[in-house]
């Protein structure tokens, strides 16, 4: 039977290889940040290389955007995040811990990231029989009260003028504000789609589970327009597209899934949801959103459009957002400055958006549990990372068997003709199989041997890391069976 990974596995290689660090650590470490080592990097790295390929260098209809993370404070009023963007919490009055409710009353439990305030309506008397996850006390909450999950800071130097800002929750609102600029200076026409990978920050109440639910994490968001009527066509292609990315990333299938959300579990803006999700080893069901894929309407680029029209009103209430009222919508909003002049059909609309949203950290984590094997090779136990080769840190580790007969430094010349193509690593230190072992868990899927036939005919032994087989092949015949067999 498959040995099923624990968590604890996963964050114990994690810190043994270099691949996460709790952040911090030498002053005790940072609740719920961490930090990417050598390997945890580059692992990253190539997930977002794999998403940035796919999502965009692929296609012909998605264009790249980097926006910065501060922005206007007025996009979070127009987004809803200044006013819905909250966690309904209660505290309990034996320990003070502050606990999510949703997690609490088990409404949609541990499945959906923020459940929108107006489907909240629990109160201290539906917590009666809950249990305090910190001290154990039963029924002795507070009423549920709206906690914000922006994080607040500051711009400029002078007290009077600073201007209070938020970091980003998502990267979405950057791409909708981009839209019009976009539209202006590329050749894109609807449908067309508009991606972007960046730092998102939110003061969740509860975060989980290593790098599954933090406070600093990164998003890839795509940001799909489609003319209104063909939003149902375009959610159902994304969804099939973004679930089988996964696929062939090397995720098993059996441990992916997609959940549609039910009509009470909607963002206030969304027709429609699903969430990817993938088995992760630890929580209630295990179960858990790995991505999003939303139908968002035309919410956001019409609320932009009031976003505007409220300007002045910001001007006057000195950038105090709880003082202002969001603009009506004005009654020519289908040809305001968001909206889209089809040239073909000669008509106008404000596009509708399918937004595929995926966590880079959850992504990470999902790919190093899948990856994840241990078996028994002649009586030892072998700890592999079985990493698809977009995705492995390292894709050839190079070894000459001893340190001498001139081995080492034809090993030198093979790394420094590799290293050009692929990321590779240099080992002369151990016994060769310790050696092959440490490659092993790092998911490098090949590694090189020069050994005393390498002397007689210029070849070299090729280890492959799953089936551990071992071929021959000429040295100077290297570089083009890596670049057939990893093809990356
Ligand atoms: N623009 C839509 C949006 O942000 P979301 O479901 O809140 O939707 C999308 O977030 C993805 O971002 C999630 O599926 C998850 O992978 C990731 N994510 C959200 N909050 C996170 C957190 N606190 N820590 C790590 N990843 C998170």
């Amino acid at each position: 039977m498959a040995k099923i990974t624990k968590l604890e596995d996963i964050v114990s290689l994690c810190k043994r290889r270099g691949f996460i660090f709790q952040s911090s650590e030498i002053y005790g470490g940072l609740a719920s940040c961490y930090d990417y080592g050598p390997l945890g990097v580059e692992l990253k790295n190539n997930i977002k290389k794999a998403w940035w390929k796919s999502m965009v260098q692929m296609r012909d209809d998605v264009v790249g955007l980097d926006c910065s993370i501060l922005m206007h404070p007025l996009v979070w009023k127009a987004s809803g995040h200044a006013d819905k963007f909250a966690d309904l919490i209660a505290e309990c009055k034996k320990c003070n811990t502050r606990t999510r409710v949703d997690h609490l009353a088990n409404h949609a439990e541990e499945h959906t990231e923020h459940i929108s305030l107006d489907l909240a309506k629990v109160t201290a008397a539906d917590l009666n029989n809950k249990v305090c996850p910190n001290c154990g006390a039963v029924g002795k909450f507070t009423e549920p009260m709206p906690f914000k999950l922006m994080f607040e800071t500051q711009m400029g130097a002078n007290i009077d003028d600073a201007m209070t800002l938020y970091l980003r929750p998502e990267t979405a609102q950057g791409i909708f504000t981009n839209f019009r600029n976009v539209l202006d200076t590329t050749r894109v026409k609807i449908p067309f789609g508009i991606a972007q990978i960046g730092k998102s920050f939110r003061n969740e109440v509860t975060t989980k589970a290593f790098i599954f639910r933090t406070r600093e994490f990164e998003q890839a968001e795509l940001e799909f327009f489609c003319e209104p009527g063909t939003d149902d066509k375009w959610y159902e292609y994304w969804k099939q597209c973004r679930f089988n990315w996964y696929i062939n990333l090397g995720l098993k299938k059996e441990n992916l899934r997609m959940r549609e959300h039910a009509k009470d579990e909607l963002a206030h803006y969304a027709k429609g949801c699903v969430d990817i999700e993938y088995r992760f080893p630890f929580g209630s069901g295990d179960w858990q959103e790995l991505e999003g894929i939303a139908n968002r309407t035309d919410y956001d680029l019409r609320q932009h459009q009031r976003g505007i029209r409220t300007l002045n009103a910001w001007f006057e209430n000195k950038g105090d957002l709880s003082k202002i009222q969001l603009k009506e919508e004005a009654e020519d909003y289908m040809s305001g400055p968001l909206s889209y002049f089809d040239d073909e059909k000669k008509t106008r609309y404000i596009p509708y958006v399918i937004e595929p949203s995926a966590g880079i950290d959850r992504s990470v984590l999902a790919f190093l549990v899948d990856a994840y094997d241990e078996e028994e090779v002649r009586g030892e136990t072998r700890n592999l990372l079985r990493f698809h080769p977009a995705l492995a840190p390292i894709k050839i580790g190079i070894f000459p068997l001893v340190k001498k007969d001139g081995m080492p430094e034809i090993g030198h010349n093979i790394y420094d003709s590799l290293k050009k193509y692929f990321t590779c690593f240099y080992d002369e230190k151990g016994a060769v199989g310790r050696r092959y072992r440490r490659q092993d868990e790092a998911g490098t899927p090949f590694c090189v041997t020069v050994d005393g036939q390498t002397l007689q005919d210029k070849t070299v032994t090729v280890r492959e890391r799953d089936s551990m087989e071992q071929i021959r092949v000429a040295t100077d015949q290297l570089a083009q069976f890596f670049r057939e067999k990893l093809d990356v």
